[in-house]
């Protein structure tokens, strides 16, 4: 690696023990601790995961200012955000950090979560990109999940930080986070190099399934991985339904209550259509078919023919000369 990669990695392992010793040693950093113990967090898992706390100020401005570091090295950190003036003041502000971290398992990003919910501050703050730190490469939690993922031979890919963290104190290592809805294909890929299977579960609510979508045409064109997709009952994302069901619970979600890629495409693109209408159905149908024509197993593609074939009373003939250009096409 560079000269200064090297430097930046230092600095974000500097970093990393400071806002952690804030969190878990002084009373500046005591709110965002009963936060985390608050949500079922315990120290073990705060310690695994590097979680710290940014207080209001300058702290870690003025901690490096100290130590005499180079101004420039701290510029190009991204750690600050640089005022007009040229000056820097800290980007992480009474927030809980989340370190991210690179398949090595260095720090190289935060994301800030705020504790309450009572003003329009953004939710997460999160850090841009840097020599050290580029977004559509990384996956929360990569580092530690990889063994558990080889293993396996599988990988459940979640939404968020506490997602993940909440299923890795329950037991369940093979996870990771998008970070949010917008996989990439090259996340996509290096999980395809580490897994033959991928369980994506990500939140109920719309974002989620349109990610969810996504993901799945993403994971179908790098043709790496079969894909399942986990229907967590409710409206629970699944550090909820961690903390409320437990690990087995989770596990037996995996084995029933999952999706194929078309069963969950289909059941998507019904969503807030109305069949009731005419032209909507036509739609509709020749949209199903175009999904299922994507279906590998003759059979498996028979069985939701037939469910078309008898929700919408098309003969099943019809549909098939619907389907076999489409098929014709793929090869
Ligand atoms: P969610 O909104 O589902 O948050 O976003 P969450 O993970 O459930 O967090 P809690 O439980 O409310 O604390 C899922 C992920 O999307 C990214 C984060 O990675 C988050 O974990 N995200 C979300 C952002 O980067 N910025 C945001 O403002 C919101
Ligand atoms: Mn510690
Ligand atoms: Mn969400
Ligand atoms: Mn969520
Ligand atoms: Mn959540």
């Amino acid at each position: 690696v560079s000269a200064d990669v090297r430097e930046l990695r230092e600095l974000y392992a500097d970093a990393t023990k400071l806002y952690h010793h804030l969190l878990v040693n002084t009373a500046a950093g005591e709110q965002g601790l009963n936060y985390l113990h608050g949500r079922g967090l315990d120290d073990g898992t705060i310690d695994a995961f590097m979680l710290g706390f940014a207080p209001e100020g300058n702290v870690l401005l003025n901690f490096f200012t100290e130590q005499g570091r180079d101004y420039q090295l701290l510029r190009r950190s991204e750690l600050f955000v640089e005022r007009d003036d040229g000056s820097l003041v800290d980007r992480f502000s009474n927030r809980i950090l989340f370190t991210i971290r690179d398949r090595s398992g260095h720090p190289i990003a935060y994301s800030g979560r705020k504790m309450s919910s009572d003003d329009d501050q953004p939710k997460y703050i999160n850090s841009p990109e840097s020599p050290l730190f580029n977004k559509s490469q990384e996956l929360f939690n990569f580092d530690l999940a990889r063994n558990g993922i080889r293993q396996a031979k599988e990988v459940i890919l979640l939404e968020g930080y506490m997602d993940v963290i909440a299923a890795f104190q329950a037991g369940v290592t093979n996870t990771v986070a998008s970070m949010g809805t917008s996989l990439t294909p090259e996340q996509v890929q290096i999980l395809g190099r580490n897994a033959e299977k991928i369980f994506i579960s990500y939140d109920a609510d719309h974002a989620g399934q349109a990610a969810t979508k996504r993901a799945l045409d993403m994971i179908q064109k790098d043709g790496k991985m079969a894909a399942q997709v986990v229907h967590i009952p409710g409206t629970q994302d699944p550090d909820e339904f961690f903390r409320a069901e437990g690990a087995d619970a989770f596990k037996s979600l995996l084995q029933k209550n999952v999706e194929t890629p078309v069963a969950f495409g289909l059941r998507y693109l019904r969503d807030g259509r109305d069949l009731s209408n005419q032209q909507e159905q036509l739609s509709y149908i020749s949209d199903a078919i175009k999904l299922i024509a994507g279906e590998r197993e003759p059979v498996v593609r028979d069985r939701f023919l037939r469910q078309l074939a008898d929700e919408f009373s098309i003969s099943l003939p019809a549909l098939n000369e619907q389907l076999r250009p489409l098929l014709l096409q793929q090869t």
